[in-house]
């Protein structure tokens, strides 16, 4: 035995590394509210963890650190951090989507959830570069819960503020009158951010995960379902054989479904690109994750605790991409393709990019890692819906992986 293992420890090896609860405003309000009403929902606790509106995780204006939520300094990052091809791939697809509808004027893109806005950005500047009328018809339209993101989009999109047709913000999605959009819904990552229902399985029955406060920390129990419209889901899940066993704890993003159905009814003609991480319903509740998808993410670091770093930690929950795809279709949305992150980039000719790059180098690096099969690549799902036009063939849907038809969910694809 070595002679240090007899020496007294020093003071600082016995302090115990306590993780906070989180920010204190926001834990008070939470608590406040929870003793107003009673325990609530896990997707109201989710809420205000990430959109209270004072002291919520995305809405909390800190001083120029709105960036460092999202980004290699922040919590977590995005494609977009990693390299412009994803945008510039995007500005391929849409470019061929507007020959589609017959060149439009306008031809609007919408994108909902830009959280820094560096994917509007390299969109608009690959879509500058081009000769044709496409970037004079072009109007980009950014819907941002965050007024802090919604800042750091106006920083990175400082080129256009004074082009006010080109770029512009609504605050929300039902501010576009219906069927005014002839263009493109797009998101990367804003599904996962809405907030979740949790459900378990109970003696047979399913019960609904709620939080409540008691002695100075949040904890969960089990109540009868907050709304019929979590049964209906669990319905419509046992009819595509989802049938979920004794203690399965998982979510239901029912906030997922009325934005699907706000989408098809603002698309007047035109396309929704949804990427994000996410599985068909099969998979998403199959028996590999008895414990559901919740994840936080910190410091670049993920936990499964939500109960601790309230408020300063980012909460995300994988997307059931079949539920999303019927609500689509009952609004009138029809799946164009389902595809993933990697298949869609090689759809839209990002092996000839690759091949302009120095191999090795960083840029080289930062590609390859959107792409990869292990990792963003395969984990990224998109899925592509359309309106209003007859059996579209998409480029980015040009390579299908294994489960590429696993949302087709009916005969007609007009
Ligand atoms: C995970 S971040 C994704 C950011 C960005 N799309 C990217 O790829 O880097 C989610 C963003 O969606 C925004 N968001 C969440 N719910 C929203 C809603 N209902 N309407 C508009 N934006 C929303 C958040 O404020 C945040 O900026």
């Amino acid at each position: 035995m070595p002679a240090w293992y007899f020496l007294p420890l020093p003071i600082y090896a016995l302090k115990v590394h306590r993780v906070s609860i989180g920010h204190p405003k926001l834990v008070t309000e939470v608590a406040a509210e929870i003793l107003r009403t009673g325990p609530i929902t896990f997707a109201r606790f989710m809420e205000l963890a990430l959109y209270h509106p004072r002291f919520g995780y995305y809405m909390r204006q800190t001083e120029g650190a709105s960036e460092e939520r999202i980004g290699w300094s922040g919590d977590y990052y995005t494609s977009a951090d990693v390299h412009p091809v994803l945008a510039q791939a995007l500005a391929r697809q849409i470019r061929q989507v507007d020959d589609l509808l017959g060149r439009p004027d306008p031809f609007t893109v919408v994108e909902m959830g830009a959280g820094k806005g560096l994917l509007a950005r390299d969109f608009l500047a690959a879509c500058a570069a081009g000769t044709d009328s496409f970037y004079h018809r072009l109007r980009y339209v950014l819907i941002e819960r965050s007024p802090a993101m919604r800042a750091c989009q106006q920083r990175h999109l400082a080129p256009w503020l004074d082009s006010p047709k080109t770029v512009s913000w609504v605050n929300e999605l039902e501010e576009l009158p219906t069927g005014s959009v002839t263009g493109v819904v797009f998101s990367n990552e804003l599904v996962d951010a809405f907030p979740v229902h949790r459900i378990r399985i109970e003696q047979g029955e399913p019960k609904e995960v709620f939080v409540e406060y008691r002695d100075g920390r949040f904890e969960e129990r089990l109540q009868v379902l907050s709304t019929l419209d979590l049964s209906e889901s669990l319905r419509r899940l046992a009819s595509l054989g989802v049938i979920l066993p004794e203690g399965y704890t998982t979510e239901i993003n029912l906030h997922a479904l009325a934005w699907m159905k706000d989408v098809a009814r603002a698309l007047g003609r035109g396309f929704v690109i949804t990427i994000d991480y996410g599985h068909t319903a099969q998979d998403l509740y199959g028996p590999d994750r008895p414990r559901g998808t919740l994840l936080c993410y910190y410091s670049q670091m993920a936990s499964e605790s939500p109960y601790s770093r309230v408020g300063l930690q980012d909460m995300t929950a994988h997307v059931d991409f079949t539920s999303l795809a019927i609500t689509g279709e009952e609004g009138g949305l029809h799946v164009t393709g389902f595809t993933n992150q990697m298949s869609f980039l090689m759809g839209l000719g990002v092996e000839r990019m690759l091949e302009s790059l120095e191999p090795g180098s960083s840029e080289f690096q930062s590609v390859i890692q959107l792409l990869r099969p292990e990792g963003m690549g395969r984990t990224f799902k998109i899925l592509i819906q359309h309106k209003g036009i007859t059996e579209p063939q998409l480029d980015g849907l040009r390579f299908k992986p294994f489960f590429g038809s696993a949302l087709t969910l009916s005969e007609s694809k007009v």
